[in-house]
């Protein structure tokens, strides 16, 4: 019989890409999710689930899970922007709700909740080595402390009947019908598309350790498919062998796809980052299950190809569907949203 899969937050970014992929994979999946960015698909991108609950996650309740085996989620605010925009909305969402997503699986008795952390728990600045998992976390940002305090949460809820695996994906780049661009390649692409200058903040040296969505998607589908005691309780750095790039490179590979781009660095530096990950845990530990298939090279290629067929252009790309913070408000705005994100 096909496994049930729950997906929060199928209807964003990386849930879009990820849902069908489970679905082609031979899951069945039910779709969970507020649809904040449902008018922001710039392709219409059909999902062919068992079932779309359109629903907060704050309000989930154990009957939501009824018959599901694995839940993966992705829901929640996903940046420091919209974290900083409302620090006490990103606790609710981000931390509370995923602690209240989880105990409600546990009482309905899904197996396995896999968990969209993220890097930005580690808010290092020291380049002089790879940070593991070991590492020493430091969460600075509400978004960067709303993932931290989850893992630490949810690792109390983790027993031999109910697996817990905390993902920490890298910065995610990559095509998805329901595109982001406010983050830092899929940014320097819609540059080069809309044959504006890539203008880089500083001399271009800072790391960004990076993953393709898709990679993102096999590490989830890994966490699916591996035995239990393989992830019981583990937490993963997502991404590649070389996921760690420079601004500059990102930048370099940004350019090699139209040779008219320009490309500027002012050397002023206005964000601190710096950082170097290394995803070796995943790759040796699930080496059997998860194996990425993405650099930036192909990233680049592949956003191209979704430019052209999306018809992307400047107005799409300073409006609102592209950027969270900025649909977010526009929701506020027309009255569709309320102060407190929920949806009217
Ligand atoms: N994109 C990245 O670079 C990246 C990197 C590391 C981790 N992550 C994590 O992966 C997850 C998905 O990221 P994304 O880029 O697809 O984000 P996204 O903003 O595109 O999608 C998030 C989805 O969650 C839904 N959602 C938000 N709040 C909700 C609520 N209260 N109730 C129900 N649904 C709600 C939204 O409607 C949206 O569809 C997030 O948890 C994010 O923190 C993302």
């Amino acid at each position: 019989m096909k496994k049930t899969i729950m997906a929060t937050g199928n209807l964003g970014y990386i849930g879009s890409i990820m849902a069908p992929v489970l679905i082609e994979s031979g899951y069945e999946v039910v779709g969970y999710d507020a649809g904040y960015y449902e008018d922001c698909y710039l392709i219409e991108a059909k999902q062919a689930l068992k079932k779309q609950i359109k629903k907060d996650a704050r309000d989930v309740t154990p009957e939501d899970l009824e018959g599901v085996e694995c839940v993966i989620h992705l829901a929640g605010l996903s940046n420091d922007p919209l974290g900083e925009f409302h620090p006490s909305l990103t606790e609710n969402i981000n931390f509370k709700a995923t602690v209240r997503l989880a105990e409600c699986a546990k009482k309905a008795g899904v197996k396995r909740f896999l968990y969209a952390s993220s890097q930005s728990v580690y808010g290092v600045s020291d380049t002089s080595k790879d940070v593991d998992e070991n590492g020493a976390v430091n969460p600075i940002t509400a978004y960067a402390k709303s993932k931290w305090r989850s893992e630490c949460e949810l690792k109390k809820l983790c027993s031999d009947d109910f697996v817990i695996t905390c993902l920490r994906p890298a910065t995610a780049y990559g095509a998805s019908p329901n595109l982001r661009m406010d983050i830092v390649f899929n940014g320097f692409m819609g540059n080069v598309w809309t044959k504006r200058p890539i203008e880089i903040k500083s001399d271009g040296t800072p790391w960004r350790p990076m993953s393709h969505i898709r990679d993102i998607t096999a590490a989830f589908m890994a966490c699916i498919e591996a035995p239990a005691e393989l992830i019981r309780n583990q937490v993963f750095n997502v991404g590649t062998a070389d996921n760690n790039y420079t601004v500059r490179q990102l930048a370099e590979a940004a350019r090699r796809c139209d040779p008219d781009a320009k490309l500027t660095f002012t050397g002023e530096h206005t964000d601190p980052r710096s950082y170097r990950v290394t995803s070796a845990k995943i790759l040796t530990v699930l080496k059997d299950y998860y194996k990425p298939q993405w650099d930036i090279e192909k990233g680049a290629a592949d956003l191209m190809n979704f430019f052209k067929e999306a018809k992307f252009d400047l107005d799409t790309f300073d409006g609102y569907k592209c950027t969270r913070l900025k649909a977010l408000k526009k929701r506020i705005a027309d009255g569709t949203l309320d102060d407190n994100l929920r949806v009217k």
